[in-house]
């Protein structure tokens, strides 16, 4: 059944809808998460005003921001009413080559032909704890702007490491459990840095997720995350829990998931 960006739905046991599109390769995986969050962006700034996207770091996405530079989508995307935020961030400054914000402004955003609506970086600081604060600070006053008093965000962009983790959500990190904050310090991941992350109340809030994720380096942990295997990795969880997570991967991250999850499909 096919579902509304030409890919194929899968509705789990909990009736939670996750959507698969799997895309002959890497380019072509980067385009169509570039048409999703084009699309999200005009169709939120039509409907409220504004669009509220998170997006990711790591290399994956870079190929897509670059994307958003140029036609069509730095003309078609409202870039003035949209607001930007990022998932997670390295504490490093934004010139440092390992910067999430630094890496976006390079790839997209010194190009677009008016600034956006809201720029969102996380606050740099050599203290986690602080930097995390001042990030919840940001977030909570982006969205109480809003009238809305959770953070509900048009579209929340995720990668997945080949361990599972996402954002800077990393299997085992006591942040997976954090219940109430929407952005916490961690310390992790590759590069093995000092981060701040948004945590499990800011993604479950999403109207959409969409996961970018291309490679055969991840098979292995698409396959485990797709056929819903334990332990529960981290990129597991990240579920809107009313709205729906799409993953957008190309052949190579897909080429391990068994023929039966694809028949299942055509039921
Ligand atoms: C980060 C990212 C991280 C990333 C995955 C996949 O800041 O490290 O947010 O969660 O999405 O590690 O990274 P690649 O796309 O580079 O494989």
């Amino acid at each position: 059944m096919p579902d509304d960006n030409g890919g194929r739905e899968r509705r789990e046991p909990a009736g939670e809808a996750v959507a698969i599109r799997v895309e002959p390769d890497s380019a072509a995986a980067l385009q169509a998460a570039a048409e999703r969050l084009s699309a999200t962006a005009r169709s939120a700034a039509a409907m409220t005003g504004g669009a509220s996207i998170a997006i990711s770091g790591g290399n994956t996405p870079r190929g897509m921001h670059r994307l958003l530079a140029r036609p069509p989508y730095v003309a078609e995307i409202p870039w003035d009413r949209v607001h930007l935020f990022w998932t997670d961030e390295r504490l490093v400054s934004e010139e440092h080559p390992d910067s999430n914000f630094g890496a976006a402004r390079a790839d997209f955003l010194q190009f677009l032909p008016r600034p956006p609506g809201g720029l969102h970086p996380v606050p740099i600081s050599s203290d986690g704890e602080a930097s995390a604060r001042a990030y919840e600070k940001e977030l909570r006053k982006h969205f109480h702007e809003r009238h809305l008093d959770e953070p509900i965000f048009d579209l929340i962009l995720l990668g997945m490491g080949a361990d599972g983790h996402t954002a800077s959500l990393f299997p085992g990190s006591p942040v997976l459990n954090e219940q109430r904050r929407w952005a916490a310090a961690v310390k992790g991941g590759e590069p093995d840095v000092e981060r701040v992350t948004l945590t499990y109340p800011v993604l479950i809030c999403a109207r959409r997720i969409l996961f970018l994720v291309t490679g055969k380096s991840k098979a292995a942990a698409v396959r485990h995350v797709l056929t819903g295997k334990e332990p529960v990795l981290p990129a597991q969880r990240a579920q809107p829990r009313s709205g729906r997570a799409t993953w957008v991967i190309d052949r190579e991250a897909a080429a391990l998931l068994p023929p039966a999850f694809f028949f299942e499909f055509e039921k």
